[in-house]
């Protein structure tokens, strides 16, 4: 710990030279607690440690990679050169779950050589507060212009014991599974950002940021607690396939003495390149609606037919609901043809385009734009990129053309599914191998030239580049609430408390909250929303995205507008948000003030079981007294037996109250609280 503390001298180069074996060397987090050892190793093979407050949390683990044609970055490396740095400053949010963010480390740069051939490796750590980032930076040198590389011998050694919660990788289903809790033994090959409980209570996520021209990487559980890193290969074997000199994206690991200490951590963001898209002030938070959740009920289709969705005539009602509730936008699915038939399995017949007969694409969104809505767009590409990018520019422009703002887009395809035809020839890649990564940035660019902002479904997981690129507004990437409606076994209640802690540790997600049909298939069908009405409403706030859905039918809000008045006030975006209490996988409570505004909104949920929680106010603004409207679990609410009992109360709060939630099984409160005029 001394030493860590010694070497965060601020601004301090320090140059270690000569032979370094058995020297470890470490950097530690400004405020001491976190120290991040490397061990160069007898062996010449790399290790890194990491202890937090004393304790181990991640054990001796190697570093490296290898390629498919050159002698690897794996063994006989000594150090060579070290320098050291320390920065502390605040940058901006554009949009988010906070406006100023705070971006301070210590730095660590390590140069490793191995000789005959010569070749060298570099190895930046950062060690903040709130977790580590570390990549690699591999110079240009003489042989080393295009590499393959085949293996990442990144690990990150755990207690075999410590708890995870985590979902299948390289799955069919990309993102969408539901969480696993397990010892870290029993994990399988998993996603991240994957999250560990030790036995201190300590929490750890393990993720990675920044990730650009480069294949994601899945967690390998390897023998006695050892995760390695696996990267995604291309169809050919290749992981990445990159010139030299290059930097991979950062490996993260959050740290926090407790759950929701992860929640309140801007590693990720901190670890992403700053804006480059210059004045991005038309990339606008806002709630939508559309016709979507009536595809997924079956009651319509996405293809042509007599009950087509996107007809001009649905779509203006659904214009004339949003106007009159405040939405800013209205999604319709289906209004281009392609949708017949296997959409799934027919990705190169859509056209971005074209519209059914039944739909008038010009004239809805004339209508809308009249009413002070917009038509949000809609791509879905069943994962065949090839066509899409023959029509991205097109599209992108047939939208611009029509004042569309934001596009959802749609990557229906199985895992190892999304198709690039090269030269003629069908060749299968994963949604987060290096050629899918460039290609969701691609349409990013594609978009911004235009003005728009994309939403992607089925996308690679987010690591955090709304930073650099903010017109990415949010992005699906787990099982969202579509598995609740009539096609799907429904996701249990612990799952909308799993999210927290995992998926939405990586960024924003289109989750598309607040279904009030709660039983759409009767009280008998396992499909359903295993959930409470006011857990709906609570979901705005716990589960973040600066764009945010009502994603039932406009009749179903009509029947209980005092309920559906949280949903028109909630915003979705923030000054400053904070997670108060939580344990993964059981509740949590989350705050959020509004962006430019004085009201806070509170968001609570719990999962399988029923809880009692207290929550001080203490984040309120001393010395205002305030007026929280309360939407609660009734007495008697429960998911299963009494979903839409609840209760709507005002009560009159100060930064000195505590309040406590009742909450039911699957069950949540939703907290409006206004300063009193
Ligand atoms: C899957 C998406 O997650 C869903 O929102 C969309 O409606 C369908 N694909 C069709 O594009
Ligand atoms: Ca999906």
């Amino acid at each position: 710990m001394k030493r860590g503390i010694r070497h965060s001298v601020a601004g301090a180069i320090v140059a270690l030279l000569g032979p370094a074996t058995a020297l470890a060397m470490q950097v530690s987090s400004p405020d001491a607690r976190i120290t991040f050892s490397i061990d160069p190793g007898d062996d010449g093979v790399p290790r890194y440690s990491v202890l937090y407050r004393g304790e181990p949390v991640i054990r001796e683990s190697r570093l490296g990679m290898r390629f498919a044609n050159h002698h690897g970055l794996d063994g006989g490396l000594r150090v060579t050169r070290s320098e050291r740095r320390s920065a502390d400053g605040t940058w901006q949010q554009p949009w988010g779950e906070r406006r100023q963010v705070r971006d301070r480390y210590n730095e660590l740069f390590v140069l490793f050589q191995a000789e005959a051939p010569s070749r060298q490796l570099g190895l930046r750590v950062r060690v903040y507060d709130d977790g580590i980032g570390f990549r690699y930076e591999v110079p240009g040198q003489p042989g080393y212009a295009d590499v393959d590389i085949v293996d990442e011998l990144t690990e990150f050694h755990l207690d075999p014991e410590a708890t995870a919660w985590w979902i299948p990788g390289r799955g069919w289903n990309r993102y969408e599974f539901l969480y696993n809790e397990t010892t870290v033994t029993d994990i399988g090959l998993a996603h991240t950002p994957m999250t560990v409980r030790l036995a201190s209570g300590v929490h750890l996520a393990i993720h990675e940021a920044a990730l650009v021209d480069y294949a994601a990487y899945v967690i390998d559980k390897r023998r006695g607690g050892i995760l390695k890193t696996n990267l995604t290969p291309w169809s050919d074997g290749i992981r990445v396939k990159i010139r030299a000199p290059f930097v991979t994206p950062w490996r993260t690991i959050q740290v926090s003495p407790d759950a929701v200490g992860l929640l309140n951590s801007d590693l990720i963001l901190n670890l992403n390149e700053p804006n480059k898209l210059g004045d991005v002030s038309w990339v606008e938070p806002g709630k939508y609606v559309g016709i979507w959740w009536a595809m997924h009920l079956q009651q319509k289709t996405w293809g042509s037919g007599p009950d087509h969705g996107a007809t001009t005539a649905d779509a203006k009602r659904y214009i004339d609901f949003a106007a009159r509730h405040g939405f800013d936008g209205v999604l319709v699915e289906g209004w281009n043809t392609g949708w017949d038939g296997d959409w799934i399995a027919n990705g190169a017949v859509f056209s971005f385009t074209q519209q059914y007969p039944d739909f008038d694409l010009e004239a809805a969104a004339r209508y809308a734009r009249d009413k002070g809505v917009r038509l949000v767009g809609h791509h879905e590409t069943s994962g065949h990129v090839s066509n899409y990018e023959r029509q991205m520019a097109d599209a992108f422009e047939l939208y611009e053309a029509l004042g569309v703002r934001q596009v959802k887009t749609g990557y229906v395809a199985d895992g190892g599914g999304l198709l690039r035809v090269e030269e003629g020839i069908d060749k299968y890649e994963w949604h987060d191998g290096q050629f899918a990564v460039a290609h969701f940035i691609r349409v990013l660019e594609e978009a911004a030239k235009r003005g728009i902002s994309i939403n992607t479904h089925e996308p690679v997981k987010d690591t955090g580049l709304r930073r650099t690129y903010p017109n990415w507004i949010s992005r699906e990437g787990a099982r969202g609430q579509e598995y609740n409606a009539a096609w799907a076994p429904p996701n249990p209640p612990r799952h909308n408390v799993t999210l927290p802690f995992t998926r939405m540790l990586s960024g924003p997600m289109d989750f598309t909250p607040g279904i009030f049909d709660l039983l759409h298939q009767g009280p008998a069908s396992e499909f359903r929303v295993q959930s409470t009405l006011a857990h709906q409403l609570a979901l705005y706030v716990v589960l973040y995205s600066p764009i945010q859905m009502a994603a039932d039918l406009p009749e179903n809000y009509e029947q209980r507008p005092d309920a559906f008045q949280f949903i028109e006030d909630v915003p979705t975006d923030w000054e400053e948000s904070v997670a108060l209490v939580g344990e993964v996988a059981r509740f949590v409570v989350i705050a959020r003030r509004e962006r430019g505004g004085r009201d806070w909104y509170l968001g609570a949920i719990s999962g399988d079981e029923p809880r009692e929680v207290i929550v001080p106010l203490s984040f309120l603004a001393p010395g205002t007294r305030y007026l929280a409207t309360v939407y609660r679990d009734g007495d008697e609410a429960d998911w299963q037996e009494n979903p839409y009992d609840y209760v709507i109360e005002q009560r009159s709060v100060t930064t000195a109250d505590s309040l406590k939630l009742r909450l039911a099984a699957g069950g949540g409160t939703a907290i409006r609280i206004q300063p009193e005029k």
